[in-house]
């Protein structure tokens, strides 16, 4: 069994806000991240893929392949941009580390071969990040 990463950056903005929520709970729970006037991070995103080597490529999965989905699932429509307003498959969610680790992992699953996705890794500090492993671990 092997493990195979891929990493990449995007920069955007984002505020987080449960509407539900009064302003004074919101402020109490998110800080300055409830700030409304947005605020931004530089995000890296590691997605580890799983498998067996193919003998005949040598590979796990061709990670030119993995660059690929992971720019046209993720990044082309995250980095700079809010992450409350411009994106779509966004729309209604909290944009935590934790929500956006588990939407990227819904994108990602039906592109990746079947049963290889292993994790998603979303650092939004150096110091902060979240790691998902899917719904089933
Ligand atoms: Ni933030």
């Amino acid at each position: 069994m092997m493990l195979v990463t891929r990493e990449i950056h995007f920069n955007a903005a984002h505020r987080l806000h449960n509407p539900a929520k009064s302003d004074d709970w919101n402020r109490q729970m998110y800080g300055l991240c409830n700030s409304p006037n947005w605020h931004g991070h530089n995000y890296r995103l590691e997605v580890t893929v799983r498998g067996e080597i193919d003998p005949e490529t040598g590979y796990v999965i061709d990670l030119g392949v993995l660059k690929k989905v992971l720019e046209e699932e993720i990044a082309r429509h995250c980095d700079h941009k809010n992450l409350n307003l411009d994106v779509p498959f966004l729309s209604g969610v909290i944009p935590s580390t934790e929500n956006l680790a588990v939407v990227f992992w819904r994108r990602l699953e039906g592109k990746i071969p079947f049963g290889k996705l292993f994790a998603v890794k979303l650092f939004e500090t150096e110091r902060n990040w979240v790691e998902y492993r899917g719904p089933d671990s």
